[in-house]
C-alpha cells in the first residue's frame, strides 16, 4: 500500500507541563496544542489556573541567551532483511525524508534502539544505509532487538558505545543503555544466540531472564555524569525502555528507575524521551517529565493495566493501513530549556483519541495479570 498523501499535516503537539513555566516565545502558538497537566488529566477546569504565560523566574533568565533549536526522534523500525518483508523499510525511509527535508532543519538525530528486528547483521547494515542519507549528526542508543543476537557486538562496530552523553546549547544531553546490562541468565540454559534473540523480541519475554534495566555500573557512570551539571539546567535522558514502571509483564519499564530516579531528583528540568513502547505516552516522576515515541513500524496497543494518569492516548490505528498509528518526532528546546515535542503521526489530523473507547485503554481491563517469575531474578 502506497503511504496515504492526505493529512500530511502532523500533529503538533507541546508538552508544555511544568506550572509557572512558559513555551519559548519565538514559538508559534497558533495550530499547536499545549497540553498541561489539567488537560491530560481530562479536565478543563485547571487550565486558566495552571496557565504557561511568560513568567520570569531564574531559570528564564539563566537560559534566556540560549538560541532554540530543534532535533529528531526515530525508534523501532524493526527493519527485517528485505526479501522478508519491505513494508518497514518504507516506514523508515519516509521518516528519514521527512527529517531531512526539517526547516529549520534538525540540528541532530537520536535513534532510540529496535533499528533490527532479530539483530540480523543484514537488518542492521540495512538500518545504517537508510540513515546514511541524513547526514546531520545521529547519536545512537540501542533496543533489546538489536542486542541479544551478538550481545551489541555488531551493534557497537555499526554506532559506538553507550552509555555517552554532549552538550549542546546549554542542554545535557544524556544516552543510556537499558537494554545490555542484564546479567547472564541464559548460558545456564544453554540457549543459542538466536533462541536468546527469540525470547527477547517478545513482547513478554523472560524465559531468558528479565533484561530492562540500566545496572550498577551505568548508574555511577550517571552520577558522575551529572555531579558537575547545575541543578536548575536542563537535563535529557534518552532511554530505548521509560524511566519509570509502566509494564513490568510486557518490559515497558526500566527495572532499576528507583535508583535512576534518586541520581536525577536534585534537577529541576529532566526530560526523558524512550522508545519501546510504540504508542503516545507521558509520565511525571517528582520534576522528571517521560515522553514516549512512536514506532515507525506498528503500534502496540496500550497495556491492560496502569495506563500513566497523566496520558492522553493516542487514537486507536487502523490495522489495515500500515502507515497509520506510527511516526516519529520532531522536538524543541526552548530557550529556557524546555522540550516541546510535536508527534508526527502519518495519515492522521488528529493523534488523540476523543474518547477511551478510540483509544484501546479501556481493552482487557478486568484481566488479573501476575508479575513473571523472572522478574524477581535480578536483584540490583
Ligand atoms: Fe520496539
Ligand atoms: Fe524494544
Amino acid at each position: 500500500m502506497e503511504p496515504r498523501e492526505v493529512d500530511l499535516d502532523p500533529r503538533q503537539v507541546a508538552m508544555e507541563i511544568d506550572t509557572g513555566g512558559r513555551p519559548d516565545g519565538s514559538l508559534a502558538i497558533t495550530r499547536r496544542l499545549f497540553i498541561n497537566k489539567a488537560i491530560l488529566a481530562g479536565t478543563a477546569a485547571g487550565v486558566a489556573s495552571v496557565g504557561w504565560f511568560p513568567v520570569i523566574n531564574t531559570l528564564d533568565l539563566a537560559f534566556g541567551q540560549q538560541a532554540a533549536f530543534k532535533f529528531a526522534w526515530l525508534s523501532d523500525t524493526h527493519l527485517y532483511p528485505k526479501d522478508v518483508n519491505t513494508r518497514f523499510v518504507d516506514k523508515t525511509v519516509r521518516a528519514v525524508k521527512e527529517i531531512k527535508a526539517m526547516s529549520p532543519p534538525a540540528d541532530f538525530l537520536i535513534f532510540g534502539g529496535d533499528l533490527a528486528q532479530l539483530g540480523d547483521p543484514v537488518e542492521i547494515d540495512l538500518g545504517a544505509d537508510i540513515l546514511k542519507e541524513l547526514t546531520i549528526k545521529k547519536h545512537f542508543i540501542p533496543g533489546e532487538h538489536d542486542w541479544y543476537l551478538d550481545m551489541g557486538a555488531k551493534w557497537e562496530r555499526m554506532f559506538g558505545k553507550t552509555p555517552w552523553t554532549f552538550d549542546h546549547n546549554g542542554v545535557r544531553f544524556i544516552g543510556l543503555n537499558t537494554v545490555g546490562f542484564a546479567p547472564d541468565y541464559w548460558s545456564a540454559k544453554k540457549m543459542s544466540p538466536k533462541e536468546r534473540m527469540g525470547h527477547m523480541a517478545t513482547l513478554d519475554g523472560s524465559v531468558a531472564g528479565p533484561w530492562a534495566g540500566v545496572g550498577d555500573e551505568q548508574r555511577q557512570w550517571l552520577q558522575q555524569t551529572v555531579s558537575g551539571w547545575a541543578k536548575d539546567r536542563p537535563l535529557v535522558v534518552f532511554t530505548h525502555t521509560p524511566l519509570y514502571e509502566y509494564y513490568p509483564p510486557w518490559n515497558f519499564w526500566t527495572r532499576d528507575w528507583r535508583e535512576v530516579n534518586e541520581i536525577l531528583k536534585p534537577f529541576s528540568n529532566v526530560t526523558n524521551i524512550h522508545g519501546h513502547t510504540h504508542q503516545v505516552l507521558y509520565n511525571e516522576l517528582g520534576s522528571m517529565r517521560s515522553i514516549g515515541m512512536l514506532a515507525t513500524s506498528w503500534p502496540w496497543p496500550y497495556a491492560p493495566q496502569g495506563v500513566p494518569p497523566l496520558t492522553k492516548p493516542m487514537i486507536r490505528a487502523d490495522p489495515g493501513d500500515h502507515f497509520d498509528g506510527v511516526g516519529y518526532s520532531k522536538l524543541t528546546a526552548g530557550a529556557a530549556g524546555r522540550i516541546e515535542n510535536e508527534y508526527v503521526m502519518w495519515g492522521r489530523k488528529e493523534v488523540f483519541a476523543e474518547s477511551v473507547v478510540d483509544s484501546g485503554t479501556a481493552d482487557n481491563v478486568n484481566q488479573i495479570l501476575h508479575p513473571r517469575i523472572a522478574d524477581r531474578m535480578w536483584p540490583y
